[in-house]
């Protein structure tokens, strides 16, 4: 299965939302895709518009809250966002960065998020100071171990990952082949040997960070590559439905 995320972070008003999701669900019907997966997270006050019209693809929201209920002014909890998606981001670095995600808040999220039956896409990846420095694999490993790595092993199976190096983020330049690869490669044996996972191939591990229809393809025929994570290529329609369809001719 090769799954094909697209996160609109905090663009589109609802007319432009509900055209795309229109566009994209009758797109979607021409064009039976077997074999992919395919969402978008929309900003989460479109979802109850988007949700009665969105066929032949999930939702996702982009956040949740870190707790159930109570007095979280501005918050979204798990529960409420189960009416309208099957899946949600967690610990976008642009929520570490600018909403004070902690690894410690994170593992809280996931545990709701799969109380409620929403699949946490959990998003990991270093700064550039990091990788420049060399040490972005253990900076990588701390932010599973103390996140998905806590979690007992059967949630594994409702769980997908996605690889974000943020100097790759919106910045037009992804990471070389050979950088995702060793990533991806070190994360699949990384929940192996911790968390004793009988078959480690079957966790998706998606990549985000300036994915586009030109490298679409290569990225996607990686071994270790599940799938994309794309912010900015999604907004554009017709972009998307390239990178769809380079997806479908994938298997
Ligand atoms: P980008 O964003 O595709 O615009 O680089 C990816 C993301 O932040 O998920």
């Amino acid at each position: 299965m090769v799954y094909i995320v697209g996160n609109w972070k905090m663009n589109k008003t609802s007319i432009e939302a509900l055209d795309f999701v229109k566009k994209l669900s009758s797109f979607l019907d021409d064009n039976a895709l077997n074999s992919c997966s395919i969402a978008i997270a929309p900003p989460s006050i479109h979802l109850p518009i988007l949700h009665p019209v969105s066929n032949h693809f999930d939702l996702v929201s982009q956040n949740i809250a870190f707790e159930n209920a109570g007095a979280y002014t501005g918050e979204t909890a798990a529960f409420m966002l189960h009416e309208y998606v099957n899946y949600t981001l967690v610990g976008h670095s642009e929520r570490r960065l600018y909403f004070n995600d902690t690894d410690s808040s994170l593992h809280k999220k996931l545990i709701l998020a799969l109380q409620y039956d929403l699949k946490p896409i959990f998003c990991f990846g270093e700064t550039k100071q990091e990788r420049d420095a060399g040490n972005y694999l253990s900076v990588i490993k701390k932010q599973l171990d103390d996140t998905i790595m806590l979690l007992p092993e059967s949630a594994m199976s409702n769980i997908l990952l996605a690889y974000e190096p943020i100097w790759a983020i919106g910045t037009g330049n992804n990471a070389l082949i050979s950088q995702i690869e060793e990533v991806h490669s070190y994360v699949r044996q990384l929940v192996v040997h911790e968390n004793g996972l009988k078959n480690p191939e079957t966790i998706p591990i998606l990549y985000g960070g300036s994915c586009s229809a030109d490298n679409a393809a290569l990225i996607l025929d990686q071994k270790h590559v599940n799938g994309l994570l794309i912010g900015g290529a999604s907004l554009d329609f017709d972009h998307f439905c390239k990178i769809i369809q380079i997806a479908g001719q994938i298997n």
